[in-house]
């Protein structure tokens, strides 16, 4: 398994992903790359296997802090460390850019999700209510980073 930048010609495999793993609202082709374009405060990888990607993390630079934005392995792939190795490119970027925060929300009801982020230490800071369009509460998480935490 590879990690690397997302390109351009990524964008329509990322949102089948996207949409395969079951986001409710994926990012259009459009909003991706808007994204891709925003060099300073975007940074978005993929994950390959065999040279067919296999998920993808969108990570944020929100005034000095990191914000996990998107993150999505296709269900062919689950289970296998893909996540938590996007996860970990992530928070490496967050040492190697000085955050001393990285935050994230997720759904409620989204168990896999939070026990992948609790496996890195992420806790809950609280909770939105009725935050996501079918009603569900969001779950805001966040971790303190370290400047000697590694994460590669
Ligand atoms: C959440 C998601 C990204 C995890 O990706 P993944 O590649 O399967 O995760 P990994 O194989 O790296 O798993 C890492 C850890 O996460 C946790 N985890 C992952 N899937 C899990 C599941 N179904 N149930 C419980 N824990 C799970 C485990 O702690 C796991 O470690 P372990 O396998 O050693 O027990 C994937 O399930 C997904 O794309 N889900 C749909 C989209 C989504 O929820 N995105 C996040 C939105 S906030």
């Amino acid at each position: 398994m590879k990690i690397r930048p997302m390109l351009p010609t990524d964008i329509v495999a990322v949102i089948a992903i996207d949409t395969a793993a079951g986001i409710l609202l994926p990012w259009t082709p459009n909003q991706y790359a808007r994204e891709l374009l925003k060099r300073e405060t975007t940074f978005c990888w993929v994950a390959e296997v065999d040279e067919r990607l296999a998920g993808s993390l969108t990570f944020w630079n929100v005034a000095g802090e990191g914000e996990i934005a998107n993150l999505a392995v296709h269900p062919d792939f689950w289970r296998q460390g893909i996540g938590r190795a996007l996860m970990k490119t992530a928070l490496a970027k967050a040492v190697e850019l000085g955050f001393p925060c990285v935050l994230l929300e997720v759904r409620a009801c989204n168990q896999p999700a939070q026990q992948l982020y609790r496996s890195f230490s992420f806790a809950e800071d609280g909770r939105r209510v009725r935050y996501y369009s079918n009603g569900e509460a969001a779950v805001l998480m966040s971790l303190k980073i370290g400047k000697e935490e590694n994460y590669v």
